[in-house]
């Protein structure tokens, strides 16, 4: 009996060894990167220390080559200064990680004519000249995937564009800049200024020794831009999207938020409009959010996106947003989506992008207005009545004690009103001769 066994299992091994014989080599994709920075090193060493059959790193450029040579990298890829030796290589998947409009563009539109698929987490590039990238891709009979673009390791783009393409979106909002959000945080924790909270997102490696792109808005709204053709399927340029900084916000705004029941974030909001042809209605500001929301409890340097559809409601994609590793993660993941396809053109069942007929930061809400003062009798009564000229209504005013009369801080909340009426008034009412700074005006958004 035992030797019958054993025969038995021996021809079934057999059988096995020969159909894996039988078996078609599997081709592994060809991979060459540019770019071996923050990400790029860690596309690298996930390509490299991740045991995967499906991809072989290729190339790695970067200028000043020689500078950037690690030796955990095998001894097969090629490292290199000149980026002809990765388009004109028989690399199938050119993995962009270098930043900037150009020569990024130029190089992506390279091998995209050369008929290699692009991978690339590049956001300006995106935001600038996605659409017409994604045309020349499908042109060639290729993919460009750019899900590391927007809030790095969370799978929004790709979320949206395949998770929730049976819905119809008509709204996207979201927390998406790290930097941003770490700063108010850390300002709502510890009542730190905003020079405070800066100084030490720059320390630890959250903000750049330039924070201008973070703080004024420019990087979430080429984020915005992005999800607004993924998920609204509308194509806006980021210079018609408004965007206000947060370094006039103050810790005596978190002070005040709190006794409304708020918190203050940076907030980029989409929303898409029908009703008279397609318009969207855009901007990336910081914003009063009711200390429950969602957008409340993101934390440090993470990043929140939520979509809203016509069908299934609200979704929620929240983690963190940047970092050499988990944006690696969505690079990597792009490339599995190039190898599941076999480099097949995607996109082309999407409703098409289409060009709006109006793109403005128009937005009707409550708002929130915080006024430094030199304190004298009828300041209130002046303000009301440039507000009552625009037919706005005043909510409360509220003022905190123990501040100087040369620089005193009060606020006003306002019933719901469109912020070009308010604008106008605005523009009066800081022209009165009692203020110490401008007045910092924050819409109140409660849904
Ligand atoms: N970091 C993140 O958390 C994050 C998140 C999402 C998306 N992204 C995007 O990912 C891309 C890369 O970002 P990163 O943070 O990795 O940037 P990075 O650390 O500055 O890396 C860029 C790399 O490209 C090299 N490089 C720059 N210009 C070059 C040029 N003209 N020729 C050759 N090499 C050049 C740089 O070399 P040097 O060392 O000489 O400067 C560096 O090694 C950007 O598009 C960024 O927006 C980044």
């Amino acid at each position: 009996m035992p030797a019958k066994v054993k025969r038995v299992k021996s021809k079934s091994k057999n059988k096995l060894e020969t159909r894996n014989k039988q078996k078609p080599a599997h081709k592994k994709l060809k991979i060459a990167l540019a770019g071996f920075g923050t990400v790029g090193r860690s596309v690298v060493k996930l390509l490299c220390h991740e045991a995967n059959d499906s991809f072989e790193l290729t190339h790695i450029f970067n200028r000043n080559v020689v500078r950037k040579k690690v030796d955990w990298v095998p001894s097969s890829v090629r490292w290199t200064e000149n980026i002809s030796d990765l388009l004109s290589s028989d690399a199938d998947i050119f993995v962009e990680l270098v930043g900037g409009i150009e020569p990024a563009g130029e190089w992506i539109q390279k091998a995209l004519g050369a008929g290699k698929s692009v991978v690339t987490a590049n956001k300006l590039l995106i935001a600038h000249s996605g659409p017409e990238l994604l045309d020349l891709a499908r042109e060639k009979g290729t993919r460009i995937e750019f899900g590391a673009s927007v809030a790095g390791g969370i799978p929004a783009i790709i979320g949206i564009q395949e998770g929730l393409a049976g819905d119809r979106l008509y709204k996207i909002a979201g927390v998406l800049n790290g930097t941003c959000n770490f700063i108010l945080t850390k300002m709502e924790a510890t009542g730190a200024s905003f020079e405070t909270a800066l100084k030490e997102a720059q320390e630890l490696g959250f903000a750049e020794a330039n924070p201008r792109d973070d703080v004024e808005g420019f990087d979430a709204r080429a984020k915005l831009v992005i999800l607004t053709q993924a998920g609204l399927r509308a194509r806006v340029r980021s210079e018609q999207i408004p965007c206000w900084p947060i370094s006039s916000v103050d810790a005596v705004d978190f002070a005040y938020a709190r006794e409304l029941n708020c918190t203050i974030r940076q907030i980029s909001l989409a929303k898409k409009d029908t009703e008279d042809g397609l318009s969207i209605h855009g901007f990336v500001r910081p914003a009063l959010v009711p200390v429950s929301s969602l957008v409340a409890h993101v934390e440090g340097s993470k990043n929140l996106v939520m979509v809203t559809g016509q069908y299934a409601g609200q979704m929620v994609f929240s983690g963190f947003g940047a970092g050499g590793d988990p944006t690696a993660v969505a690079v990597i993941s792009d490339l599995y989506s190039i190898a599941r396809s076999g480099g097949a053109l995607s996109g082309n069942a999407l409703p098409a992008v289409e060009m709006p007929k109006h793109v403005s930061g128009e937005f009707t809400a409550p708002y929130y207005l915080r006024f430094v003062v030199k304190d004298r009798p009828g300041i209130i009564a002046a303000v009301a009545t440039v507000l009552a000229r625009y037919g706005i209504g005043i909510d409360a005013v509220l003022q905190r004690p123990g501040y100087p009369h040369s620089a005193l801080p009060f606020i006003m909340t306002l019933e719901t009103c469109t912020s070009a009426m308010l604008g106008r008034a605005l523009q009066e009412i800081n022209r009165l001769d009692f203020h110490v700074e401008p007045v910092l005006c924050m819409p109140i958004l409660l849904d």
